[in-house]
């Protein structure tokens, strides 16, 4: 990596030009054994979804399906950029994850759910039990007077009654909105506004880390923000952790709280016939962050991005019905709607499902779970990985698993990272794939085809099948391959599983993808519509992208994206506060964590007891995630001239480096005594080369 630059060198190497001296990884090559049994394995594929294939090679994936009507255009792009694709068709992707398999996998395992407390069994459920499970909500559902078109909000856990109701809600085409369980009440109410949403989904309680948490608490939080925000919420439907035993001490409100369990009981046994929907009618809203504090409802539609997500479970997570397959993921995010959910279950996958931390009780978990479970397929994130190999960067010998394959999705890994994941946890035995995709795409664009490409280390690989990036620079000029330079990664053409919009908000989701290399805002040709993703990436000479981060005001903690905007506003909330400025600083085990620097309000003196509530605050708006790593209290703010704050400076402080010419600044003397305070009064800024590209580029454009 950048660490081995002379600090000579430095000054005259720019950001973009600083990704070519990364040390190029050797390759890995899948093992013949992987190769033989792979879903996937005639190269030929990438030749007939060619773009001269475009759109067509797509029925492919179409036919992956069952429909109740066939489609008959592919793509229709006559509201460009609001793609719409299989026009014509009716489809359900209830009836396509769950009625379909009855006949062949009715008794198998559709999920195991793993619960946090290691004394407690595991809960199989079969694709029979699952349909049941399903149906009867789905009565509930339409005994409540839901329908169609309808959104409806989920704030739950990891468990099966979370992926039993998006199911039961896809059956009847109600449109999901499921906002991760460990956002705050208040993150979930503004969502449930944004959404229209009346009904809201949760569960009394779950196990994280050792404690079962009160999380109906949450939902009496999210009503009243509703409420203040215009949105009456009609009911608040509890599922019980322990069925018929309430586990949280939060009371039930009488006429609108409901336990679904005594709801259920007037539906046992009844079937609900899946409605046939027309393929682009919506599926589910994954809320999102972005560069403006308000979250933004991706929408993504059934037929466009089951066919997507089905196929790409298929041929890239190498997922056979006989498989057992595990993504630690939360569902709560769009890689568990996708690779937990909708696409496995779409090709009759037995799913792991695991309520809690992976490092609970100890970092032996996850192996433990994979050797009982015989599980094959291991999907997580790069976080996960650090803090395991932190933890326990010998568990995995103790354990006789056996993976074929793995996944790495979220964040860039660090090479380091990934050769530990290979050597330890795959045993050198697994393949591993690194899939770069967003909230906003459905499922993966950027990864290598497991028996098809060789891997490398830190590197997503090429694109899938039917994907095609181009890097441009600022002004629209392409950036080519094997340069050295980095860019604004882009995909030139839709696919199926691209957003169909922002809920609500067509005018945004123009200008947050489209607009920044849209030449002809009239056209209806797909080629003049390249999709921006938000990622700064660098294609190295053998096709490969390396993805260096967002080039937007999010960052990326955990792989959990945070609005810098919407940790400012949760600031602002504490009165004696009249500035706030959040910048990303590197974490070990986290990649980037939020550190913030406020400034008071005049008159009010600086005390621990306004950082505890700038930390309060944050947990409350949006959820423990977004707790900052520091709060630093600051006598003013950095600013140019007109006025605004100069977040890049306080970025180059919190990451040690050098903070460049500040000269230009309205109050320059102010940016020494702020880097007094974070790092002492000896100066520890180390080469400006070491600093990673979406930290560099952070808050240049203010
Ligand atoms: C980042 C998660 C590097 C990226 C699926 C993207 C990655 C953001 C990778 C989307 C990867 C995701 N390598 N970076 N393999 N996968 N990212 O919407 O910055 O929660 O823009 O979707 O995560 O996060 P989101």
């Amino acid at each position: 990596m950048a660490k081995t630059m002379k600090p000579t060198e430095q000054t005259e190497v720019s950001e973009a030009q600083i990704a070519v001296h990364w040390k190029e990884e050797a390759y890995y090559q899948p093992s013949e054994q992987f190769k033989a049994q792979a879903n996937m394995r005639d190269s030929q594929v990438f030749a007939r979804f060619g773009l001269d294939e475009f759109p067509d090679c797509f029925r492919e994936y179409a036919d992956m399906l069952t429909w109740f009507e066939p489609y008959r255009t592919v793509l229709d792009t006559s509201d460009a950029p609001f793609w719409k694709w299989f026009v014509g068709g009716k489809i359900n992707a209830s009836y396509n994850c769950v009625d379909r398999h009855l006949t062949k996998y009715g008794s198998k395992a559709a999920f195991i759910f793993v619960p946090e407390p290691e004394a407690e069994r595991d809960v199989v459920i079969t694709y029979r039990e699952l349909y049941d499970r399903v149906n009867e909500v789905a009565a509930l559902l339409r005994g409540l007077g839901l329908k169609a078109g309808d959104r409806v909000t989920f704030h739950m856990p990891m468990v099966p009654e979370l992926p039993i109701t998006m199911l039961a809600c896809a059956r009847l085409g109600i449109i999901h909105s499921q906002v991760f369980g460990g956002f705050s009440g208040q993150a979930c109410g503004s969502r449930m506004q944004d959404s229209g949403s009346r009904f809201l989904f949760t569960m009394d309680s779950y196990w994280r880390n050792g404690t079962l948490v009160d999380h109906k608490a949450n939902a009496d939080i999210a009503v009243k923000t509703a409420k203040e925000l215009g949105q009456d919420v009609d009911k608040v439907l509890v599922w019980q952790r322990y069925p018929g035993k309430y586990s949280a001490k939060t009371p039930m409100v009488s006429g609108r709280d409901f336990f679904v369990n005594d709801l259920l009981k007037d539906y046992k046994g009844k079937n609900v016939d899946p409605v046939p929907l027309p393929s682009e009618a919506p599926l589910f809203l994954m809320y999102s962050s972005g560069t403006t504090g308000k979250p933004k409802g991706a929408q993504h539609g059934i037929a466009g991005y089951l066919s997507y997500v089905t196929a790409t479970s298929k041929w890239i997570l190498d997922i056979h019905p006989e498989d057992i397959y595990w993504c630690m993921a939360d569902i709560g995010w769009i890689t568990g709607h996708s690779y937990i959910v909708y696409g496995p279950l779409a090709n009759a996958a037995t799913s792991v499902l695991y309520e809690g931390v992976p490092t609970f009780p100890d970092a032996g978990r996850p192996w433990r779970i994979a050797e009982r479970l015989g599980v094959n397929i291991f999907h997580t994130a790069p976080t996960a990985i650090r803090m395991l190999r932190k933890l326990g960067p010998q568990e995995p010998r103790k354990y006789k698993y056996h993976f074929k394959s793995m996944t790495t999705v979220g964040e860039p890994i660090e090479p380091e990272a990934w050769r530990w994941y290979y050597d330890e946890v795959g045993k050198q035995e697994a393949v591993i794939t690194d899939t770069w995709w967003m909230t906003e795409t459905g499922g993966f664009l950027g990864t290598t085809m497991p028996a098809i490409h060789a891997m490398k280390p830190g590197s997503c690989g090429p694109a899938a099948p039917g994907i095609h990036p181009v890097i441009y620079d600022e002004t629209g000029v392409e950036v080519p391959k094997g340069s050295g330079k980095a860019g604004n990664i882009c995909i030139r053409n839709p696919w199926p599983g691209i957003m169909q919009t922002i809920w609500g908000d067509r005018d945004r989701y123009i200008k947050t993808y489209f607009a920044k290399y849209n030449k002809n805002p009239r056209s209806k040709d797909w080629r003049d519509w390249p999709f921006l993703c938000g990622d700064g990436a660098v294609q190295a000479a053998d096709g490969y992208y390396r993805i260096l981060g967002r080039i937007d005001d999010v960052i990326n903690v955990a792989g959990h994206r945070l609005g810098t905007k919407e940790i400012e506003s949760a600031c602002l909330t504490v009165p004696e506060i009249a500035e706030a400025a959040v910048v990303p600083v590197q974490d070990e085990v986290k990649g980037r964590v939020p550190e913030v620097y406020v400034a008071l309000k005049p008159g009010v003196p600086p005390s621990q007891a306004v950082i505890d509530r700038v930390i309060k605050a944050n947990e409350e708006v949006i959820g423990k995630i977004a707790r900052p790593k520091h709060v630093y209290i600051v006598p003013d703010m950095p600013k140019t001239r007109s006025g605004k704050i100069m977040r890049r400076v306080l970025a180059a402080i919190s990451n040690r480096r050098d903070v460049g010419d500040v000269t230009t600044l309205a109050n320059p003397d102010v940016v020494e005594q702020i880097r007094i305070m974070v790092q002492g009064k000896e100066n520890t800024t180390t080469a400006q080369g070491e600093l990673p590209e979406d930290i560099a580029k952070y808050g240049q454009v203010e």
